[in-house]
């Protein structure tokens, strides 16, 4: 059945609606954990020296996998803290982000969301985003166009870099690799209109969808920080390639986003910084 989604790009009778049920389901029952933990004070461990984990981060991702197995036992899940199911289904994985802008939620600082993924015979097919302070959920289900709170979105019309809004977001290898990243930051800097870095990539994705800001780029994201939003990008009309304006996958390392018009403009600045940052001599 799943192949036939494939190929056809109509899971309408596929199940897709209860995919989506439990997907809200998931996200809703981990956006309550959430609200109500964070302004508290917070149990922290360290992946890295600036790659943190919180107690909640664990616990959102348990109760999305628990919600996700009471109806798909037989699913694979991937996610990022603790989970990585095989399934026994050969078709479906989850990928699922429990918490995507951790840095902030250790911090009180309220901008984060969770993020929930699914994939099908290797391509994610639906997409759910939702940012739990602002009541926001971002949807989107493959060839059938991408939600906010149920309203269909769309990406901004600007057309020039120029007069464009940017996002973007600096992997935790940013203290060994600073001079590398900020290549990209300089040239993006010096040729639109502004830059903001919110501190969750899923959220960044999500904005270009519905038009707050017009372009996202970012390296060393992971498949449970793009999976969704990607998709959520793409089905309001926007473009996502790697930098150079290749095909871009979950699974790679590099991200652009926009709104299609200024995505042209938005590789070639990439493809400069990247000649820029190879001939630095960083580690
Ligand atoms: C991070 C956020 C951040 C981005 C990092 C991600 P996490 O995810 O999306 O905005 O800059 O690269 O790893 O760790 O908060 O789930
Ligand atoms: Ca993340
Ligand atoms: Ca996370």
């Amino acid at each position: 059945m799943c192949r036939r989604f494939a190929k056809q790009h109509s899971i309408m009778t596929d199940n897709i609606v209860e995919f989506l049920a439990v997907a809200w389901d998931a996200a809703n029952a981990a956006g309550k954990i959430i609200r109500r933990s964070w302004q508290q004070s917070k149990t922290i461990d360290y992946k890295g020296a600036i790659d943190l984990v919180t107690t909640i981060d664990r616990e959102t991702e348990r109760k999305i996998v628990e919600v996700i197995q009471r109806s798909f036992s037989d699913h694979a899940i991937l996610a990022e803290e603790d989970t990585n199911l095989p399934g026994n289904g050969k078709e479906y994985r989850w990928i699922i982000d429990p918490l995507d802008g951790t840095t902030n939620f250790a911090h009180s600082y309220p901008h984060f969301c969770v993020s929930i993924a699914l994939e099908c015979a290797g391509e994610v097919v639906l997409g759910l985003v939702y940012d739990p302070l602002r009541g926001e959920c971002f949807k989107a289900v493959k060839g059938e166009g991408a939600t906010l709170n149920g309203g269909p979105i769309r990406v901004s019309n600007v057309t020039e870099l120029d007069k464009a809004l940017l996002a973007t977001g600096f992997p935790y290898d940013r203290r060994e690799k600073a001079d590398f990243y900020l290549s990209f930051f300089k040239g993006f800097m010096t040729r639109s209109q502004g830059i903001r870095r919110n501190g969750s990539a899923a959220l960044d994705l999500c904005y270009v969808a519905c038009g707050r800001i017009d372009g996202f780029w970012e390296l060393q994201l992971r498949a449970w920080d793009t999976a969704a939003s990607a998709l959520i990008v793409e089905e309001a009309g926007g473009k996502v390639s790697d930098l150079s304006g290749n095909k871009f996958t979950i699974w790679g390392e590099e991200t652009l986003a926009s709104n299609g018009a200024i995505h042209g403009e938005m590789v070639s600045v990439a493809t400069a910084a990247a000649k820029h940052a190879a001939s630095l001599t960083e580690p």
